[in-house]
């Protein structure tokens, strides 16, 4: 016969062996869980990486060693596994920023339709095709457009708010700071103030007469049309949340204050980049045609915007900026057709 009191002591030896128990398969369960959340969930949940999208995402590597010439870090090495995600958003947003942002986006619709990879090609690596190289290297920097010193996030914004034709996202925002962080990675080994071979847009030799629309619609019949549409409004995606050719002018293109409305931006990012499959060492056009064709497509309408803040220092504005006044007496016409080298030359001499 066991004691009422021995009895009594076993059940609650028992029950607390229970407890302790249960307290252990709830903490290890726990862990257990966290574990597997943490292995399988992206280090910010929020962030939707989109199987499309990774699908597209280029392939980073030495793009071309020629001397001199800037390779692109590959970001499938980067160690930091919480960065790299950041950065394949950040890719991702460059390359597909109509599916998340654009008048169908998936995130917001505060833009265009365009994505910023449509100028920045191949996400901001393509040597002579507006890569961002130059970056990392030389942001803040002071900038007489604004006449402020500007960081990448107002340089993102300004490409929001021009190119893209619409609104940029908050600074704060996990898409601007995963814009700005790739971004700047990519340049993360140019030296400071240095800016490498084939960063940005290529500078065409000027012509020495003004640039011709008439001649740049024969140039834009025979090799630019059969994209970009004869009434270069482009091609949208059968989803139509993309456009497979995006367009030239019209209310879905860039606006008045736009880097490509500037002659000599847009005729040096076609003669190293178009027709679709051209490059700076393979060219389809002559400058000639490259500026010409320049000529015609900013000569048709688009959205206008703003500019009444921009170049508080006129005697700053570049010499294909085509709105007045400007501190020299050349007019609204030679500063957006030319001939430009007269201009310059005006330019450099009163330098201060
Ligand atoms: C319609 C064409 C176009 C689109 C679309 C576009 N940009 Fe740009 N971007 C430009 C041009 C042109 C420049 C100026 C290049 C120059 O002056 O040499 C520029 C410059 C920049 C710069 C500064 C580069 C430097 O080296 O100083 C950054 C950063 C940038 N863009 C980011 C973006 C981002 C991010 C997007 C998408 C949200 C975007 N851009 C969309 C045309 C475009
Ligand atoms: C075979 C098709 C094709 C032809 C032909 C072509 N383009 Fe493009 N173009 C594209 C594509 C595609 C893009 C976007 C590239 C990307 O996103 O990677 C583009 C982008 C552009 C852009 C920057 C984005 C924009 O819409 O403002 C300009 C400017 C441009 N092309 C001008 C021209 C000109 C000028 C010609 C003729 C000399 C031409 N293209 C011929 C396919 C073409």
């Amino acid at each position: 016969m066991i004691n009422p009191n021995d009895e009594k002591k076993l059940i609650r030896l028992v029950n607390s062996l229970i407890g302790l128990l249960l307290v252990l398969v709830v903490t290890l369960g726990g862990l257990f869980f966290w574990m597997l959340f943490r292995e399988n969930h992206p280090v910010d949940s929020n962030i939707i990486i989109l199987d499309s999208a990774v699908n597209s995402t280029i392939t980073i590597k030495g793009i071309d060693t020629e001397e001199g010439q800037w390779v692109t870090p590959d970001l499938t090495l980067e160690k930091d596994k919480a960065l790299q995600k950041t950065l394949l958003y950040g890719q991702q947003l460059i390359q597909n920023t109509s599916i998340y942002l654009g008048p169908k986006g998936t995130l917001a619709q505060i833009t265009n339709g365009m994505n910023c990879q449509n100028c920045h090609l191949n996400g901001g690596t393509q040597p002579w095709g507006n890569n961002y190289s130059a970056v990392n290297a030389n942001y803040p920097k002071f900038r007489a457009r604004s006449g402020t010193v500007e960081t990448v996030f107002k340089r993102i914004s300004d490409c929001f708010e021009r190119s893209l034709n619409g609104k940029a996202p908050d600074s704060t925002s996990k898409e601007m700071v995963a814009m700005a962080t790739y971004i700047k990675w990519l340049g993360k080994d140019v030296e400071k103030d240095k800016k490498p071979k084939g960063s940005g847009i290529y500078n065409l030799a000027f012509l020495d007469r003004a640039i011709d629309p008439e001649k740049g619609k024969i140039i834009y019949d025979l090799k630019c049309k059969s994209c970009h549409q004869s009434d270069g409004q482009g091609v949208m995606n059968d989803e139509k949340n993309a456009y497979t050719y995006p367009p030239l002018w019209g209310k879905n293109s860039y606006n008045s204050g736009a880097g490509l409305y500037r002659m000599s931006r847009f005729a040096g990012y076609v003669k190293a980049n178009m027709p679709l499959g051209a490059t700076y060492k393979n060219p389809q056009l002559t400058d000639e045609e490259a500026w010409d064709v320049a000529a015609f497509v900013n000569s048709q309408e688009r959205p206008n915007k703003d500019l009444s803040k921009d170049w508080p220092d006129i005697s700053k504005k570049t010499f294909d900026h085509p709105f007045g006044p400007f501190a020299d007496s050349y007019t609204e016409k030679q500063h957006k057709f030319g001939p430009f080298k007269p201009i310059v030359d005006f330019q450099n001499k009163n330098k201060r």
